[in-house]
């Protein structure tokens, strides 16, 4: 017997604003055929003036806990990824613990960019494999808009607002891949890459928020050989073939990304996840987002094997395997 992470719900929260590719054809020198060739594209949804990227992670938080049937005072750890938290400190995560009527436990925030979720999954299993929590909320929320700069083309159309949030809880099974729960998490960086995707502005470099700077075929090029490299070592530390892979929801940064991991595994597109077309770029909310949206709409049941990747500034890349 070992003790085991299941993943008993799943929430997730977009702001009402819509924003399309063809409002944006309109403000800048772009088309809404670039970026649904380019990047899968469509839409994006933006946070309004007055809601922060804990708002978005309360509403997720509280629909995990209540598919969950879990009462908030049972959570003993927040696990919040984001990369644009409402304020440099205290941590996000303690503001929903607060707007969600959590008192018990920690509260802290992870800050792996777009890789952000996969990292934060991993801490809160390793928590919960070892004891040190029961219950915990694993969050990804984020408010990119409000670091674009919205006159730079090449980087403005490809984000957007949202969070998603899973719920744990540690529980004794028998530990193997067939078992349910997270069963491996893989988590890597190089920050030698800083300048290939970073934002120019922080508390303790020039004291002011920034924006978000990308050189996006430098990340592309590293995307697929680094995700493909955390594939690889998921199902190979279990012992597992891609073809065991029931779904996969990868980050979402571009269908081409996703797409191209999809064939190397040679998974049909009927078993991936896709979500960048209405969601665009979520950075660490991608993943709970295209998850919970397709465990809600039935096509994820109890039983089936999850992969999940990402790749994000730092650079970040990981994989996680779940059983849901
Ligand atoms: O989540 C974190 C990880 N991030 C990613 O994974 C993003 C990875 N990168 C990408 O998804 C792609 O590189 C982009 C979608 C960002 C860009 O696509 P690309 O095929 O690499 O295009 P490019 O940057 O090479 O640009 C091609 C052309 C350029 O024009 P020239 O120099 O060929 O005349 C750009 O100036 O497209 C131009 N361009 C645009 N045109 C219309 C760039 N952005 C736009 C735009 N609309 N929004």
């Amino acid at each position: 017997m070992a003790l085991r992470s299941l993943a008993l719900g799943c929430g997730s929260y977009l702001p009402a604003q819509v924003l399309t590719n063809e409002e944006l054809s309109q403000r800048l020198q772009t088309s809404d055929i670039w970026i649904r060739k380019r990047t899968g594209i469509c839409q994006r949804h933006i946070a309004a003036d007055d809601e922060m990227t804990s708002d978005l992670g309360s509403a997720a938080a509280r629909q995990a806990l209540e598919q969950a049937g879990i009462d908030a005072d049972e959570v003993d750890l927040i696990v919040c990824a984001t990369s644009t938290p409402d304020e440099t400190f205290p941590a996000t995560a303690t503001r929903i613990q607060e707007q969600i009527g959590c008192t018990r436990g920690a509260a802290f925030d992870i800050q792996a960019v777009c890789s952000g979720f996969v990292f934060a999954l991993s801490v809160a299993d390793n928590f919960l494999r070892l004891g040190q929590a029961r219950t915990a909320l694993v969050i990804g929320a984020e408010t990119f808009s409000r670091i674009l700069d919205w006159e730079d083309r090449g980087t403005c159309v490809l984000f957007g607002d949202g969070a998603g949030a899973v719920l744990l809880r540690a529980a004794e099974n028998g530990g193997t891949p067939q078992d349910a729960g997270v069963i491996s998490t893989h988590l890597y960086s190089d920050g030698r890459h800083h300048d290939a995707l970073y934002v120019d502005g922080g508390p303790s470099s020039n004291g002011q928020v920034g924006h978000l700077r990308m050189e996006g075929k430098e990340v592309f090029r590293h995307a697929v050989v680094r995700m493909a490299d955390a594939i690889d070592a998921a199902l190979e530390k279990n012992d597992l073939k891609a073809s065991d892979i029931d779904w996969m929801v990868p980050h979402q940064a571009n269908i081409r990304i996703i797409e191209s991991m999809a064939k190397r595994l040679d998974l049909p597109k009927e078993r991936v996840v896709v979500t960048v077309d209405r969601h665009a770029n979520t950075s660490a909310a991608s993943i709970p987002l295209a998850l919970c949206e397709a465990v809600t709409d039935g096509r994820i049941k109890r039983g089936d094997l999850i992969l999940m990747e990402a790749m994000g500034g730092g650079f970040t890349w990981g994989s996680a395997l779940l059983r849901w």
